[in-house]
């Protein structure tokens, strides 16, 4: 139910904070250690590649899991499309792990690939919300978001909760294998679930920001470089799809190779730069976007901020910044389409559950 909230999608956004904390709670043994199931570590521990199949919201946060394995438990990950996957696979490597990314465990093109990899005999595992679904009854293996009922079409605490139980799983991955590890994912998941309270609780800033940048625009570019990249694709199709604003989320650094040429005057551009390595480049690509007359919406970290930045995250570990960086964005796309009148839970021409091809 949602009881007070006007939509789903804003108590969704809201109950992030807690989700994350239930996942801390349920991915905890006695000791404090992580919790998860032997098969599923041997299945991580077994692979010489893991391929992550999804679609949309999910597709995004695998695209944040690659990174996340491959940094922690050092194992090459490839991320894919399900619709693409489905009709052209690429070559695969001698011992692969599929793992399947699904909020609802019922999107057809992922369960397209699934069907078959497993006429291949490989290995699969269904991370998602739902574990009766088809997804995760299907799979040989199934590691639960917890986030609760996701009512709202646009996904956003599933999406923190598989990049959460994603970094999990890494980490145990590589402490099976002996890694040195001084990242503890449950430790700065609660850091990041109190981060995150900072804009579950001051939602007004975000407000005024679709007021100021959204309001009336045809379009937004949203730019970042590495993990912000990843998370400017989700900001960008969050917008699409719940104020029909035409959005695309953008590698910084490649705009000039073309699409540039769309930026006019007073055209909103949201940037993201939450990353040691890069932040300064993508203030650069700012700078660049400005020059041809860009309205600037910047979203830096703590310790990476300037002065005129419109929104400023706590400091988090490096590795789940997009867990927070996230919720400015979900709550841009919400007031944006609030303001401009549309169904906020109820998108046109979308479905919750994307069961055909
Ligand atoms: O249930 P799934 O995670 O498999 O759904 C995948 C996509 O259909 C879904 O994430 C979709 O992109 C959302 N509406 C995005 O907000």
């Amino acid at each position: 139910e949602k009881g007070t909230y006007p939509h789903y999608m804003l108590k969704e956004i809201d109950e992030q904070p807690f989700v994350i904390r239930n996942i801390i709670t349920k991915y905890k043994d006695d000791n404090e250690n992580i919790k998860l199931d032997e098969n599923v570590r041997q299945a991580v521990l077994g692979a010489d590649r893991i391929y992550i199949i999804a679609a949309g919201t999910s597709y995004h946060a695998g695209l944040v899991g690659k990174e996340l394995i491959e940094k922690i438990a050092g194992i090459p990950v490839e991320t894919h499309i399900a619709s693409e996957f489905l009709y052209n696979m690429p070559l695969l490597s001698q011992k692969p792990l599929f793992i399947f990314i699904s909020q609802s465990g019922e999107t057809a093109d992922s369960r397209g690939v699934l069907v078959n990899v497993k006429k291949l005999g490989h290995s699969t595992l269904t991370i998602t919300n739902v574990p009766g679904s088809t997804l995760s009854r299907e799979a040989d293996y199934t590691l639960h978001t917890y986030a609760g009922p996701e009512i709202a079409v646009a996904s956003t605490k599933a999406y923190t909760a598989q990049m959460a139980v994603l970094a999990i799983m890494a980490v145990d991955a590589a402490r099976a294998s002996g890694m040195e590890m001084n990242f503890d994912p449950l430790q700065e998941l609660g850091i990041v679930a109190n981060a995150m309270e900072i804009f579950t609780e001051q939602k007004d800033v975000l407000e005024q920001i679709a007021r100021d940048y959204l309001s009336v625009s045809r379009n937004c570019f949203f730019i970042g470089r590495a993990a912000d990249y990843h998370v400017c694709m989700e900001g960008a199709l969050k917008l699409k799809e719940i104020s029909y604003i035409q959005a695309e989320g953008f590698a910084g650094g490649e705009l000039k190779h073309g699409t540039i040429a769309l930026i006019e005057e007073g055209t909103p551009v949201i940037g993201l730069a939450t990353q040691e390595k890069v932040h300064l480049n993508l203030r650069g690509n700012m700078k660049e976007v400005v020059a041809r007359g860009a309205n600037p919406c910047m979203i830096s970290m703590e310790g990476f901020q300037e002065d005129d930045d419109n929104i400023v995250i706590p400091k988090v570990h490096d590795y789940l910044t997009p867990l927070v960086s996230v919720l400015p964005l979900q709550l841009i796309s919400y007031y944006a389409a609030l303001h401009r009148g549309c169904d906020v839970d109820k998108p046109r021409n979308l479905a919750k559950s994307v069961t055909v091809e």
